[in-house]
């Protein structure tokens, strides 16, 4: 059998190559050649099977168009993880052969959350596999004696060749399988090096091949880069029917999980997951934990953010430091840089807040990310609050020292203005629940008028 040729094609112009080089002799773009196989053209004469076009007509009978209505469309049985969290994420449940990637840092937990899956798939009755091409199945056991359930009764096999993984799928024929990673499988036909886009998405095409064909469900690992992006598998994010993305901070035990994309159900819904001794444990009661521990030192605010349909109550805090470095720092974690970097424009143009010769650094606490414009309200009183190292008023505290803390949402426009944002009832409502009183909304008007209410009083008469 002739060995499978390989191409390199420009992802920009369509240039095919034989050899790999930095620049596309096609276009002169860089780095855009990625390797692909060249399947060997049908052989001359024998059997007319498939595409033997020759003269112009493609061949292939012509399909009779169906209308829509008349689609037979059943309700699909979906696969529950018993991780109630991933489940909701996932809309209810794995879908049977679908594609399901799961993205995020390594030591993130993305092994553990897979493994928890297909052990509570596995005690179910369910026929499933664990590919691992990272970890040998002497350190996956490892990780499963730790976890509850039926996690030692997972049929494992640890290989890097995709050859092999997609006989072992032909063969076994599971109903839920893991492939951890993407990254590290490796088809020898090309001669890229595992990881590289070219052989993400051979692998993960071949993967989805043989998946459909026997409904298999895979959830596919993948690694994200530093940036936070799907490294290589951001080419995978068209093929696959589901994106979670896991993230957080490693060193830290909350993680949460989103959905960017979801065929089988909405990319609103977020799962909060926390890391401890005996695997991944569901955060039911987030915003307590949170809330918990927030204090009411200057920087300090509380934000009613939505994570996905859910209102999530979480701390905000913000430092303020005097910097002689051009530019100052600007240090974020948890929330978006350029958000931050706006905030602070329309705190020194439109509410007298200069910190322009500051260093700033805004963290949420808990390691939570929050990426919705809501969120701007919270920034811009945490930074106020601590350019002026006064604490913000909560109910029932004279300035700020006892009673709950201040809470807030709300995104700043261009002019000062406060904008609504999605779901202010459900906001509110949360924050009530925990007790605090006193919440900032976009109905204070403009970002002068929300400080005015939330610093202390007796700040406003010094200043004045
Ligand atoms: P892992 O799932 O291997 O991360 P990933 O596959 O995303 O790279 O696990 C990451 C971390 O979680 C690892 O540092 C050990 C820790 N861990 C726990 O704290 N408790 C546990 O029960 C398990 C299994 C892991
Ligand atoms: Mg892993």
């Amino acid at each position: 059998m002739a060995r499978p040729t390989t191409v390199h094609v420009c992802s920009d112009c369509g240039h095919e190559t034989p050899r790999w080089a930095g620049q596309c002799p096609g276009c002169q773009a860089w780095n855009t050649l990625v390797e692909e196989v060249r399947s060997a053209p049908a052989r001359g004469g024998g059997g007319g099977s498939g595409r033997a076009g020759v003269g112009g007509s493609r061949g292939g009978a012509a399909v009779a168009p169906t209308r829509l209505g008349a689609v037979q469309a059943s309700e699909v049985a979906r696969l529950p993880t018993g991780i109630g969290e991933l489940d909701r994420v996932l809309g209810g449940g794995i879908v049977p052969g679908s594609l399901v990637l799961i993205g995020g840092s390594p030591g993130i937990g993305k092994s553990t959350l897979t493994t928890m899956a297909l052990a509570n798939l596995t005690g179910a009755g369910r026929k499933t596999l664990y590919v691992s091409a990272e970890e040998s199945a002497a350190q996956i056991k490892l990780r499963a004696e730790r976890l509850p359930g039926a996690a030692l009764d997972i049929p494992v096999i640890a290989e890097t060749d995709l050859g092999a993984v997609l006989a072992t799928l032909e063969r076994e024929r599971p109903e839920v399988c893991v492939i951890d990673s993407v990254q590290t499988l490796h088809a020898a036909e090309l001669t890229g090096a595992p990881g590289s886009v070219g052989q993400v998405r051979e692998v993960a095409g071949e993967i989805m091949r043989v998946a459909k064909q026997h409904r298999i469900a895979v959830l596919l690992v993948g690694h994200v880069t530093k940036e936070g992006a799907l490294a290589g598998p951001r080419v995978l994010e068209h093929l696959v029917d589901c994106v979670l993305q896991f993230e957080g901070e490693r060193e830290r035990t909350y993680r949460t999980l989103r959905a960017l994309k979801n065929r089988f159900g909405s990319t609103s819904e977020a799962g909060v997951f926390e890391m401890r001794q005996g695997g991944l444990v569901e955060v039911l009661d987030a915003s307590a934990r949170f809330v918990g521990e927030a204090t009411h030192a200057p920087g300090s605010v509380v934000l009613c953010a939505m994570e996905g349909s859910r209102p999530l109550l979480v701390e905000v805090q913000a430092l303020v430091s005097p910097s002689e470095l051009v530019p100052p720092r600007r240090v974020v974690s948890g929330i978006d840089r350029n958000r931050l970097a706006l905030v602070l424009a329309v705190l020194g143009r439109h509410a007298g807040v200069a910190v322009g010769s500051a260093d700033v650094f805004v963290n949420v606490v808990g390691g939570v990310r929050v990426d919705e414009p809501g969120a701007d309200l919270a920034v811009a009183l945490a930074v106020a609050s601590a350019a002026r190292g006064v604490a913000l008023r909560g109910a029932g505290g004279r300035d700020g020292e006892d009673g709950p803390p201040l809470a807030c949402f709300g995104e700043l426009g261009l002019t000062g203005e406060l904008r609504t944002v999605a779901h202010p009832e459900r906001r509110v409502a949360e924050a009530r629940k925990f007790g605090l009183g006193t919440i900032v909304t976009p109905e204070a008007g403009t970002l002068r008028a929300a400080l005015r209410s939330a610093l202390p009083v007796q700040q406003r008469a010094r200043a004045a």
